[in-house]
């Protein structure tokens, strides 16, 4: 949610600043903005994409080697230039941008007007570049002191940078909740609402801790304090991901390129931790807490969204092999809900950005009852696997396209290691049938491959329906996850209307939509209680629905009913998910296409959900 980039250094900023916010548009793009420091403080701002403001721009002078830029998704006020960050403080000394929301911002807006102040913009984030100055002002202290008492006074999350013109060699950045990385360059730094605009320019990095105030000046040594004034030493990572992950590699869109990806970023999550010939599962970052993965009364998986349809597959996994009760529930309703949990209980939280505030929260929550916190995540370094006790990450590489892809089969691949490893541990599979599932496993990635290579159906799916206004998507068992996801990467990223239910709850109500123009997905392979879906698409096909169906290579049954078929490879039941998700991309991503839709930057949405 909103973009950060900054530069202080010896080069010309916008350059920089400008490439940052392209690289990080898929955290939100209604509008954007910078602020650059050459003598006095020159702010520029546009409503839209970045691009826009690349062409506002053209002939302004764009001189300063120290500068702030920011792409925005809407909180507080409509997505338009004035709404549209940096803000100045009303002086126009100060220049703030900001990714959170300040929930106490009306009471200080309140007080500040008393005092004087005036607000051109509906946004929190004008509030508080203006309490910094107040305080500057009032209290005489340095900007680095005021941005320090400013924030005891703030409730909410934020991350921000100051750019001040009064201070031309410095920065100021500071977080709590929403992420904030710097990059230390040879003589320079660069700083960011994630690593991406950073890679090119250096691997070293700072993430911020909560409650962190960075203070950034030219020439010398990073200083890190928190609100509280306290000296903190700065813990320099280095970044793993490389430049080419952050291109489209020939692609139209980074969803198709993270689609092809696929055979790789499974094989990526598996490396070093499957064994196949060997009989060896083995996930190093949770293997201390297996004795107590053992003795947990149950596992309670937090997620939201696509992580959330992962959880989904992931509670049959657990509780099919590994025989361990699963409870899946959504982060955003279980922080609310006072659940009752304990010391014996374990959770594991599933995120791809590793910054998903309502998933933060539920762990935070969780955390304060005794429970141990287990994570599974994509972005290293990010907030949830700085805050679990332990856990694995996918690996997938940077996810650009908003509709998440790769990182829940990635997802799915870690759960079903993790199921995998506690069936082993616990006895609860023959020794012959683990071997036989780890040998499925191993060849997984050369299935997905096949499934990738559809020779066109699922394009020609698409253009048959492109124009219709609703869709269904029905599974059962360790499917019915994977009709919830194929209806949401439908609905996201083509605005169609799509819903995903188990194919047994359709005669419970769903089946009232059915006639001769809507279609409905099955997903229908012939493991599992396959009798039972065919049941379903007769009962479909009785009322003159449209079938497409994902059946198992060969199948002749459902082939005979359905409109469509899409065919995967045969495989174990439970790793039909993960196959039979991948055409479910494919034919979103190609009706979208069709329909003319921003595939990568789909409307109201954004990659990284750091609000509630
Ligand atoms: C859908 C999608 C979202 C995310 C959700 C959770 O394609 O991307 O539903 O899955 O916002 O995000 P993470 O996994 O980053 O916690």
């Amino acid at each position: 949610m909103c973009g950060i980039v900054a530069y202080i250094g010896p080069r010309e900023a916008y350059p920089i600043l400008i490439k940052g916010l392209q690289r990080l548009e898929y955290r939100g793009y209604d509008s954007a903005g910078i602020a650059l420091l050459n003598g006095e403080l020159n702010l520029f701002k546009t409503k839209g994409k970045v691009v826009e403001l690349v062409d506002y721009l053209k002939d302004k002078d764009l001189k300063g080697n120290i500068g702030i830029a920011h792409t925005r998704w809407a909180t507080h006020g409509e997505p338009n230039q004035t709404n549209a960050h940096p803000h100045f403080s009303q002086s126009g000394k100060l220049a703030i941008i900001h990714n959170g929301i300040i929930e106490n911002y009306g009471a200080l807006k309140k007080e500040l007007t008393k005092r004087g102040y005036t607000f051109t913009s509906d946004t929190d984030t004008e509030v508080l570049v203006n309490l910094i100055e107040d305080i500057c002002q009032n209290e005489k202290v340095s900007l680095e002191e005021a941005v320090r008492m400013s924030l005891n006074q703030v409730i909410g999350a934020y991350a921000i940078v100051i750019l001040s013109q009064e201070n031309p060699d410095m920065l100021i950045a500071a977080r709590k909740g929403s992420p904030l990385v710097i990059g230390i360059g040879k003589d320079d730094y660069f700083i960011a609402s994630d690593a991406t605009p950073i890679i090119e320019y250096t691997k070293n990095v700072v993430y911020l801790e909560d409650e962190e105030v960075a203070i950034i000046k030219r020439g010398e040594e990073l200083q890190i304090r928190n609100i509280k004034n306290r000296k903190k030493t700065p813990y320099i990572q280095e970044l793993e991901w490389n430049l080419n992950e952050l291109e489209k590699g020939g692609y139209d869109h980074f969803m198709l390129k993270e689609i092809y990806e696929q055979p790789r970023s499974i094989k990526d999550s598996m490396r070093g931790r499957l064994n196949a010939r060997k009989g060896i599962v083995s996930l190093g970052g949770v293997s201390e807490y297996e004795e107590k993965l053992l003795k947990a009364r149950r596992i309670i998986m937090i997620a939201c969204g696509t992580s959330w349809h992962a959880s989904l597959v992931g509670e049959y996994l657990f509780e099919d092999i590994a025989r361990i009760p699963v409870e899946v529930e959504y982060a955003s309703e279980f922080r609310y809900r006072n659940p009752i949990i304990d010391e014996n209980d374990i959770i594991i939280a599933i995120s791809q950005s590793g910054e998903t505030a309502d998933t933060l929260a539920a762990i935070k929550m969780a955390k304060s009852k005794g429970a141990t916190i287990l994570g599974i995540c994509n972005v290293v370094g990010s907030s949830i696997p700085r805050l679990t006790d332990a856990g694995s990450y996918t690996h997938a590489g940077p996810e650009i396209g908003v509709a998440s892809t790769k990182a829940f089969t990635a997802q799915v691949t870690i759960l079903t290691l993790m199921a995998l490893r506690l069936a082993q541990l616990k006895g609860t599979l023959p020794k012959s049938r683990f071997m036989q599932l780890l040998h499925e496993l191993e060849h997984l990635p050369a299935k997905v491959e096949q499934v990738l290579d559809d020779k066109g159906i699922t394009e020609q799916i698409a253009k048959e329906f492109k124009n219709t206004t609703n869709f269904l998507y029905l599974g059962r068992g360790y499917n019915f996850p994977v009709a919830l996801e194929g209806a949401l990467k439908l609905k996201e990223i083509s605005y169609i209307h799509a819903e995903g239910y188990p194919a047994a709850e359709m005669k419970h109500g769903p089946i009232a939509l059915i006639d001769e123009n809507m279609p409905v997905v099955f997903i229908a392979p012939s493991k599992g209680i396959y009798e039972k879906v065919v049941s379903n698409i007769q009962e479909v096909k009785a009322r003159n629905g449209k079938i497409i169906a994902i059946v198992t290579k060969g199948d002749t049954t459902v082939k005979k009913m359905a409109d469509y078929i899409i065919e995967i490879p045969e495989t174990e039941e439970m790793l039909v998910p993960i196959l039979a998700t991948i055409p479910l991309q494919k034919l979103a991503y190609y009706i979208a296409i069709m329909r003319g839709c921003n595939v990568d930057q789909p409307r109201n949405l954004a990659k990284s959900v750091t609000v509630e």
